[in-house]
């Protein structure tokens, strides 16, 4: 089990007319997986885009491609997400009444299975799912949007549900208002994968893609200093 700091940025934050390139700047400038935000207009307030798109950025990822599906209902499309190259297709467990069956069908489909919590739910919603999950998403904004600012409630939320893993090879990814400040809060909790937007985007471009780097290794070096 690798618990090293992965940095995942999301694309939600890059520039939606270049997501080729721009999955390919933020690998070369050194994140770990690419952090793609799918969402319904229904589940959370904002649409971005479904399975199409994540197919056509599919071929530009090396890392890990981890999908955050921000949808409800969920199952109908898993199929679909995983036809698409996911490598981990996590969904909410706010999504819809059968979390577990909607873990079974994901590990079916030959994907790695998240479950992500909102805010508002305890890190109990998990008991009976753990033997089904290869990663718990932990949001520290409301979903929906990038920019937002993080929740402190979360960071022991966060640490519970370290505790609660235990030996089981479970990631622990933190997602939202994630931040060179924000991060060591995270990783000293336990979390071992931090999804961060705005934070590795800002200042760069596809044509200028060197502060992703300096976002990047700035968020590493933080959350790393905290790890001990
Ligand atoms: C929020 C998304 C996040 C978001 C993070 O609904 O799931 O992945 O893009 O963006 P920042 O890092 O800007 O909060
Ligand atoms: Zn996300």
């Amino acid at each position: 089990m690798d618990r090293s700091i992965k940095i995942a940025p999301s694309i939600l934050a890059s520039d939606f007319a270049n997501f080729g390139a721009e999955c390919q700047a933020i690998e070369a400038q050194g994140c770990d997986w690419v952090h793609v935000d799918v969402m319904d207009g229904h589940f959370v307030p904002a649409l971005t885009f479904g399975p199409a798109t994540c197919a056509a950025i599919r071929p530009h990822i090396k890392t890990v491609m981890d999908v955050h599906l921000m949808i409800s209902p969920v199952d109908a499309y898993l199929q679909e997400f995983a036809e698409a190259g996911a490598d981990i297709l996590t969904v909410h467990a706010e999504a819809g009444p059968h979390l577990h069956r909607s873990l079974q069908h994901v590990r079916a489909l030959g994907c790695k299975a998240g479950v992500a919590l909102n805010p508002a739910t305890p890190a109990s919603a998990l008991e009976y799912v753990l033997d089904l999950v290869d990663l718990v998403c932990v949001m520290t904004v409301n979903p929906g949007f990038g920019g937002q600012k993080f929740i402190h409630s979360q960071v022991a939320k966060t640490a519970e549900i370290r505790e609660m893993i235990g030996d089981r090879p479970i990631h622990i990814e933190i997602d939202g208002g994630i931040t060179p400040q924000t991060a060591p809060l995270m990783t000293a909790a336990g979390a071992d994968v931090l999804v961060a937007g705005s934070a590795v985007f800002k200042g760069g471009s596809v044509s200028d893609p060197a502060p992703y780097g300096e976002n990047i290794r700035a968020i590493r070096a933080a959350a790393e200093a905290a790890r001990g």
